[in-house]
């Protein structure tokens, strides 16, 4: 018998203190909500991170009924902005967190930069967050609605505003609703970011043929699930052609195999989404599926593969 891999993960290599996971496998945020309810149906501690829902300044109901659709290998919501608000996660959920071994990384929607400041500045020094991922697929109201992960310059600003104001580790989640990921990546490392997690749903929607109308109470949702994987998988490896700070790829990602094509294509971690939601122990199984890949080729590190694919054609 081999001796088990190394499957420890830095994600955070240019931040002080760093961000190293036990193992690359994290769950997505919006997924498991704040994870209480999640720990009761899985063991979370094995996880490599949580990332809880988006959180914004204040909370919010989010979007109108109906906000999920099931599509063709994939899923579509519009959830929206659901969530309690920073104040009520720090009182309630970063207490809770406190006593977890696994991290949590707090995931932060704004309308403004000052919103994502300010959240940012709240979380400061709370104990149970380790880090802050930074969803700037949010739409910018002083730039009449443009999402801030579409421009470059937008993108980079508000990672490095919340970069001035937080001594956590940022990441910064991009969206695929762009021309061109590396100008985004790039601009979002240069402002500071100590890792990039992508990607986030792409945009869509379904019709009601019966009722000649959206499905969506919202009309457009994200779309996620295995039928993004191809895109999510190919931004993932343009990316890592031109940053050097950690990756973590997210998108359809629904078995051990999936999570080591983007490990292979450039990524350190792996966030697993809608695959939870009809798995709920999906991240586990993935976990050993990695692990039990390693073992079989004797290889003594999950870092030793990261980005192995990048080298041959
Ligand atoms: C129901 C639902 C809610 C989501 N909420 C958020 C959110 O609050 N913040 C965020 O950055 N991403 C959110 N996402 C995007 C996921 O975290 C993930 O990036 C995306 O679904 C792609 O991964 P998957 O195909 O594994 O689901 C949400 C996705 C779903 C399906």
């Amino acid at each position: 018998m081999r001796n088990s891999p190394d499957l420890s993960v830095q994600l955070a290599p240019r931040h002080p203190e760093g961000l190293i996971l036990s193992n690359p496998v994290m769950i997505s945020s919006g997924i498991a909500g704040y994870g209480e309810e999640y720990a009761e149906i899985t063991d979370i501690q094995k996880l490599g991170a949580i990332v809880c829902k988006g959180t914004a300044l204040k909370p919010r109901e989010g979007n109108p009924q109906p906000r999920l659709v099931e599509t063709a290998g994939g899923l579509l919501n519009s959830i929206g902005w659901e969530n309690i608000g920073v104040d009520a996660l720090i009182k309630e959920k970063a207490p809770v967190w406190a006593r977890w071994s696994v991290p949590v990384i707090v995931n932060v929607a704004g309308e403004t930069i000052d919103d994502y400041v300010a959240v940012a500045n709240k979380l400061e020094g709370v104990t149970g967050i380790s880090g802050i991922e930074l969803n700037i697929s949010c739409p910018n109201v002083s730039s009449g609605g443009m999402e801030f992960g579409v421009d470059p310059q937008l993108a980079a600003r508000v990672t490095l505003e919340v970069k001035a104001a937080t001594t956590l580790p940022v990441i910064v989640k991009l969206s695929p609703n762009v021309a061109d990921i590396k100008e985004i990546a790039l601009a979002v490392e240069g402002a500071g970011a100590d890792a990039i997690s992508l990607i986030n749903t792409l945009k869509g929607m379904a019709i009601d043929i019966n009722k000649s109308k959206p499905c969506l109470g919202n009309i457009v949702g994200g779309l996620s699930g295995p039928a993004i994987k191809p895109v999510a998988l190919y931004m993932v490896f343009e990316a890592a052609k031109v940053v050097r700070i950690p990756l973590i790829g997210c998108g359809g990602i629904a078995c051990a195999e999936d999570a080591l094509e983007f490990i292979m294509a450039g990524a350190t971690a792996v966030q697993i989404g809608t695959a939870c939601l009809t798995t709920p122990d999906i991240c586990l199984t993935i976990l050993n599926g990695i692990e039990l890949f390693l073992r079989e080729k004797g290889i003594g590190s999950i870092t030793d593969i990261v980005g192995a694919a990048r080298y041959k054609s």
